[in-house]
């Protein structure tokens, strides 16, 4: 019985640390990614992520950073110029492709993006940016 208690215990310990630690490492990933959000993306996003009306999507509460993390993704490595609605809304301005950002570094910014304006979603890894990476255009 004794035993049993202490396996317990020894689990429950596991899974706290383990938490912890994935805590510490999102926090690093967004910190890493606001650096990276200033100097690349505040200039039309904002600093409030909130962009600029008729010109640069706002990124809280945006369908697109919430949503699908390949597509995002995408509009990183390959820029966005369709010109389509976003949320119901046109935007005039062209986003260029960020293609001297690493994998590392756009997992970051789009890390600190879904979690940063208000938005709460879950973060993007190196792996998932290398699988879109490696995709065909
Ligand atoms: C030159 C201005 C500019 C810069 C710099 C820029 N963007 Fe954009 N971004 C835009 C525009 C304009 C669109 C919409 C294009 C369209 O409608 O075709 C867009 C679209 C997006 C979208 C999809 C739509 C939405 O609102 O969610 C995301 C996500 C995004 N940008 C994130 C970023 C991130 C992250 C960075 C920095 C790495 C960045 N952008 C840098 C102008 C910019």
């Amino acid at each position: 019985m004794k035993k049993i208690f202490s396996v317990i215990l020894f689990l429950l310990f596991v899974v706290f640390v383990n938490a912890q630690t994935n805590q510490q490492t999102l926090k690093a990933s967004i910190d890493r990614g606001q650096k990276i959000y200033f100097k690349v993306c505040l200039s039309c996003h904002m600093l409030d992520g909130g962009g600029v009306p008729h010109m640069n999507p706002p990124l809280s509460q945006s369908s697109y950073v919430l949503g699908d993390k390949a597509k995002i993704i995408y509009i990183i490595l390959h820029g966005l110029e369709t010109r389509e609605p976003i949320d119901d809304e046109y935007y005039s301005n062209n986003m260029a492709a960020h293609t001297d950002l690493n994998n590392q570094q756009i997992a970051d910014v789009l890390t600190y993006v879904r979690n940063s304006f208000g938005n709460k979603a879950s973060a993007v890894s190196v792996a998932e940016v290398k699988a879109v990476r490696s995709k065909k255009k």
